[in-house]
């Protein structure tokens, strides 16, 4: 049967930007996720693109646009600098291919409005699989944005608990974001926007409830801090009126070092470093952390790409159907198929609205940092999407 083949062909994915976090995804594709294949690579750095797909058996493209359109990909990852995310999501709207775009959805709130309702556009009328969730934001179409800590087993689990109400409602989230070093460049703004939008996505993510105002503050910076305010301290108030305490220090110097820890009416729960071995020696009981955030992530990325692919596959997804190709064999599959948008819907993937939330909150914190720590509100979604996006 048509459908059987197609939902037994892997999906055939095309990366854009062959750099670090664009080599991790080709290899977890090609290594440890099923039901996907890497189709093409692009990078404005041709060496990249040649040695990243040649080591996945892919196709290079001279560059995103091309690979985009080119039949032999049903969908994208966006994996190049945070500028260019804008226009390879709007152009892999353009051809109506699902697209995972590392955060942030796009550096600009005006950008990241054009996305959201660009795939809003095209969302299919079908209904949102039901979830106990309520959904505050528009419904997901094809963008789907990076934010991996969703996948972490760890956060995960924190979330089920906040769910469940089982020690209670949640009142506090203490947030840690260490790193060893600030990359070269980095400024006070740039650790907000590029660094601490993980916390800034996970915190409402995690409450179910968006965030609605912040404050930011720093206290005499470290001796490595290297021109930047760090480390950092800022708060996120939510709707559902708990407050998170988020400390963002890029230059600790000891290690990567990442946790969460949820204060419940009764009891507390935090995440866990995941660790192969703790060793005691020489009057010490020790166990180590990576030198950057490949390690402490590894499983929530594997876990995401999966989920996408997942989703891809179980919409019955091909580059027919993706494509909009027209003709009997398109209109069998979406008629007859689970649409894609419902099912990445399900998939617990961050939507284009979520990255949109999540830069409208870096808005507020650079806004809360420049006037000296002022509390300043955050503007909602539903808001800037219906008004200016100035
Ligand atoms: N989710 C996460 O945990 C996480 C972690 C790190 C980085 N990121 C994000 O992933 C993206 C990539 O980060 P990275 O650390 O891999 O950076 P990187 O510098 O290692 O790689 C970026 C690549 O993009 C390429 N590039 C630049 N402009 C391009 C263009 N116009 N077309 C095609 N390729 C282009 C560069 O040549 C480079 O190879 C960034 O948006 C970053 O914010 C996410």
């Amino acid at each position: 049967m048509l459908e059987q083949r197609r939902t037994q062909e892997p999906i055939r994915i095309g990366i854009i930007g062959a750099g670090i976090m664009g080599t991790d995804h080709a290899q977890l594709l090609a290594s440890q996720v099923r039901g996907a294949v890497v189709a093409g690579i692009a990078d404005a750095d041709p060496i990249r693109s040649e040695q990243l797909a040649t080591s996945v058996g892919a196709k290079v493209f001279k560059d995103g646009e091309s690979l985009i359109a080119a039949p032999e990909v049903d969908a994208v990852i966006i994996a190049s600098a945070d500028h260019t995310h804008h226009r390879y999501t709007m152009a892999a709207l353009a051809a109506r291919k699902p697209v995972l775009t590392e955060k942030p959805l796009a550096p600009s709130i005006e950008e990241c409005r054009e996305i959201v309702l660009a795939d809003m556009e095209r969302e299919s009328s079908a209904a949102p699989q039901s979830t106990n969730r309520e959904r505050k934001y528009p419904r997901p179409g094809l963008v789907s944005v990076g934010f991996m800590r969703r996948f972490d087993p760890s956060c995960a689990h924190l979330r089920n608990l906040v769910d469940e109400e089982t020690y209670g409602r949640a009142l506090l989230v203490h947030c840690v974001s260490r790193g060893v070093s600030s990359a070269a460049g980095s400024s006070t703004e740039s650790a907000i926007s590029n660094s601490a939008i993980h916390e800034i996505d996970f915190v409402p993510w995690l409450l179910d409830s968006p965030v609605t105002a912040v404050t930011w503050q720093a206290p005499a910076a470290s001796k490595h801090a290297d021109g930047l305010a760090d480390p950092q301290l800022f708060t996120l108030e939510t709707a559902s009126g708990a407050i998170a305490s988020c400390e963002l220090f890029l230059n600790a110097r000891y290690g990567h070092d990442v946790r969460s820890e949820v204060v419940f009416e009764e009891g507390v729960a935090s995440t866990v470093e995941p660790t192969l071995t703790t060793v005691n020696h020489a009057g010490a009981s020790a166990t180590t952390f990576g030198p950057d955030w490949r390690r402490r992530w590894a499983e929530a990325y594997r876990l995401e790409l999966q989920a996408w692919v997942d989703a891809l596959k179980s919409a019955a997804l091909n580059a027919d159907a993706v494509n909009g190709v027209a003709g009997p064999s398109a209109s069998e599959t979406q008629s007859n198929a689970p649409d894609v948008t419902t099912r990445l819907h399900a998939s617990g993937l961050a939507s284009a609205a979520d990255g949109m939330a999540a830069i409208l909150v870096v808005e507020a914190l650079i806004a809360s940092h420049r006037s000296g720590g002022m509390r300043t509100p955050v503007r909602s979604v539903a808001d800037v999407l219906r008004g200016s996006p100035s």
